[in-house]
Formats: structure tokens, C-alpha cells, sequence
């Protein structure tokens, strides 16, 4: 199959749009033909990764700024976090040198059109897309959060391919863009006593990690879920599910717009294999999450992926009238720590000693050497603060995690 450009296209591939458009339309064109794309597709917006100096260095540094010379962005585009807070970094123990690579890395961005907002939680502050529409994004738990939880298309995009859809405005059509490769491929059934209504996000994160191994890529539909999930839930178990080796889209029965077998031709489309997930999973993925007894306890990390409104406002009633003994950081996006604000909820949380923390988290940040254990109720920020940050890690609900930063060591 060979893949068809518009005039449109062709011009930019040919550098009339200018060098940086000429060099994303070659991405997308490479990235096209090795996946059998027919044609591009135009995308609603794009959410770029690659932000964080810690992950992308020098290189890529040097490589943002040369096409932030005349590359500007042609839809709506937002940021995955930084290495620090862009404002609070010196409280944050940043030193000086890493700090300037990372803000030169969000002002390439800012100079090409793409908004400063550097978030895991794109769709919390305005890049909200609509069931159906093709997108460009590149964090894995944003992507799983928009095919599974919002009914949007992407593919997991790599920083530069999310580059250069951002320039272009184009995604070539592959993958979870197509109805075949949204097909359930899998059935999975939810055997599990203790997955109740509000069972919370350790829960779901854990239930993200057992379904990801179970599942190994391909698109599960999964049967059984409780009627209602919350959002703080559904983002966790997104996190979870893509980290552990699941596909960014799952069929959520209850949840995902398209999970109804009549959307893929009735009772022929119920996928051949089958499975159960069970207590058994469940446990074993807790384990394999939890490094055992940390005393005492340097760090508790909420907000991964990063804290809505009402998890701000959770937190803060969980606090009032206490005192934190570990680092406590509660991660968000700036602009829903601006909202916070106005209502008083970053004040609350920060009087008991635990920060609202922007921009960043605690895998992203460059915490290695200046923490050893971390407290979380995120399964996939248990899977990489032990990988980038070599922390040990401890996988507990909001409120364990809370009490442990108040009792400073695991309850
Ligand atoms: Fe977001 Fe950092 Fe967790 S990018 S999903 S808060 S690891």
C-alpha cells in the first residue's frame, strides 16, 4: 500500500512550509510507510513528550532548538512534564545548571506555538478531545486515558513523531487510528472479590499491571468492572495497564465508548480466547509492586498521573490540622494548581508541610541520590521511580500513603 499525500502535504515535504515542517513531514512519511499507512490523517491535537532534560539531554536539546527556528505548531499542543517545577525548581533543591537546560527546552517548545503546559493529564485542562477524533499524543497513560476512557485515536507516539504532528498538523493513519486495530482481540473476564465500587487507585493500578501482563498488547475487552469507576480510578489503571506491557486501548465494558460487541458486528466479533483475571493476579501484581518495609520513609508521591481538582481537594481535607514528616509532593498540572488556588486547597495541603508540586513528578524529576524510599498509590510510578530513580518503592491507598507521610515510616 502506498501512502498518498495531499498537495498540501507534498509541499511541506518538499520545504515549502520552511526546514522544520520539511523535517516532520519526513518523519510522518517514514513512520507511514514502515506501518502501511494509506494516507495522514489530521489530528484535533497532539500532546508531545521529550520535555523532561533528565530523559531527553543535550542532544535532544540542541535538536528542539534547531527546529524551534522556524517551526511553528499547526494544532492544539500541550506538554508532558518537565524535570522540575518551571517556577519553584530552586525550593525544589534543582541546581542551577539543570535548570537552565530544562527551561530552554520548554521555550524551544513555547517559540514553535506549544502551550507550556506540562501535564500527564492533558484532558484535565482543556485538551479534551471528543470520542472519535484522531490525536497525536505521546504520554502513555494520556494515550491509554484517551482510547479507552474518552473514545479519542492515538497510537503511543514517540517525542519526535508527536513533534511532528504538532508542526503538521497530520498523524499517518495506523494502528488504534483504524477500526482493525481497535478490534477486541482478547475477552477477560474480572474475577476479583475486591475490585468493589471505590476500591480506589492502588486498586485500579494494580488491576492495570495484572491486565497488562495477562493481555500482553493486544486489546482486551474486559467484562465485570463495577459499575461505576471514578476518574481518579480510570486514570490510575490507564497508567498501569500500558506500563506493564498492555495495549493503550482497552475496552472497558461500562466505560469505553465503543466496547459494545454490536459496534464490531455483534456475537461473531466476541474475540476466540478468553480468560479470567483473578484474586491470584491481583496479588501477584501487588507484590511485584511493593518492595517491602521502607523505615524510615523519605517520600510520598500522590498525583501520578497528575491530581485533578477533586483529588487536590481530597488530599487537603486528609491533611487539615496535620504535619507531614516525609516529603510529601502532590503532583498537578499548573493550571489545575491555579484552580486550586483560588479555592484555597493549595494553602490547605501546604500548611501541614506536603507540596503542591507543577509541571513535574517524582519519576521525571532527578531525584536519584537524594531519596532512597517512596511512598505512592501509583502502580506505574512504582514501576519507574525504581527504574529511573533507583528508589524503593511502597504501593498503599491515598490514605496509607497519607498517614505514612505523617508518621514519616510505613503504618
Ligand atoms: Fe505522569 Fe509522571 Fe506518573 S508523567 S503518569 S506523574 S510517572
Amino acid at each position: 500500500m502506498s501512502l498518498e499525500l495531499t498537495a498540501e502535504e507534498a509541499d511541506l515535504l518538499a520545504g515549502r512550509g520552511g526546514r522544520a515542517a520539511r523535517k516532520a513531514m519526513e518523519i510522518l512519511v517514514a513512520l507511514g510507510r514502515i506501518y502501511g499507512a494509506d494516507r495522514l490523517l489530521r489530528v484535533a491535537s497532539v500532546q508531545v513528550s521529550g520535555v523532561s532534560f533528565h530523559n531527553l539531554g543535550e542532544a535532544g536539546l540542541e535538536w528542539l532548538e534547531e527546529m524551534a527556528a522556524d517551526g511553528h505548531a499547526a494544532a492544539l499542543a500541550t506538554l508532558n512534564p518537565a524535570g522540575m517545577d518551571l517556577e519553584a525548581w530552586r525550593e525544589q533543591g534543582v541546581d542551577e545548571a539543570f535548570a537552565a537546560r530544562q527551561l530552554r527546552v520548554v521555550e524551544a517548545y513555547r517559540r514553535m506555538g506549544i502551550a507550556a503546559e506540562c501535564t500527564c493529564t492533558p484532558y484535565l485542562i482543556g485538551n479534551l478531545p471528543a470520542p472519535g477524533e484522531h490525536l497525536a499524543w505521546s504520554e502513555s497513560s494520556a494515550v491509554a486515558f484517551a482510547n479507552t476512557v474518552l473514545g479519542a485515536r492515538t497510537n503511543r507516539e514517540g517525542g519526535p513523531s508527536a513533534l511532528a504532528a504538532a508542526l503538521t498538523g497530520r498523524t499517518p493513519a495506523y494502528g488504534l487510528h483504524l477500526d482493525e486495530g481497535r478490534r477486541p482481540a482478547v475477552e477477560v473476564s474480572l474475577e476479583i472479590s475486591e475490585l468493589r465500587e471505590g476500591a480506589g487507585t492502588a486498586a485500579w493500578g494494580a488491576l492495570g499491571c495484572a491486565l497488562g501482563r495477562l493481555t500482553a498488547g493486544r486489546v482486551p475487552l474486559v467484562r465485570g468492572a463495577p459499575a461505576r469507576v471514578s476518574l481518579p480510578e480510570l486514570k490510575s489503571f490507564c497508567a498501569a495497564v500500558v506500563t506493564f506491557g498492555g495495549s493503550p486501548l482497552v475496552h472497558l465494558e461500562g466505560v469505553t465508548p465503543e466496547a459494545a460487541l454490536a459496534r464490531w458486528g455483534g456475537a461473531r466479533a466476541r474475540p476466540a480466547e478468553r480468560l479470567a483475571l483473578t484474586d491470584e493476579h491481583l496479588a501477584a501484581a501487588r507484590a511485584s509492586l511493593d518492595d517491602g518495609p521502607t523505615d524510615p520513609l523519605d517520600m510520598v508521591c500522590l498525583g501520578c498521573p497528575h491530581a485533578s481538582l477533586a483529588e487536590l481537594a481530597e488530599v487537603a481535607r486528609r491533611l487539615e490540622g496535620r504535619r507531614v514528616k516525609a516529603t510529601t509532593w502532590i503532583c498537578t498540572a499548573r493550571a489545575t494548581a491555579a484552580a486550586a488556588e483560588r479555592l484555597g486547597l493549595v494553602a490547605a495541603i501546604e500548611r501541614s508541610g506536603a507540596r503542591v508540586v507543577r509541571d513535574t513528578c517524582f519519576v521525571v524529576a532527578p531525584l536519584a541520590g537524594h531519596v532512597r524510599t517512596v511512598a505512592t498509590d501509583s502502580a506505574k510510578g512504582c514501576f519507574y521511580a525504581r527504574g529511573h530513580n533507583a528508589l524503593s518503592v511502597r504501593l498503599g491507598t491515598v490514605e496509607q500513603c497519607l498517614e505514612a507521610a505523617v508518621a514519616g515510616r510505613w503504618p
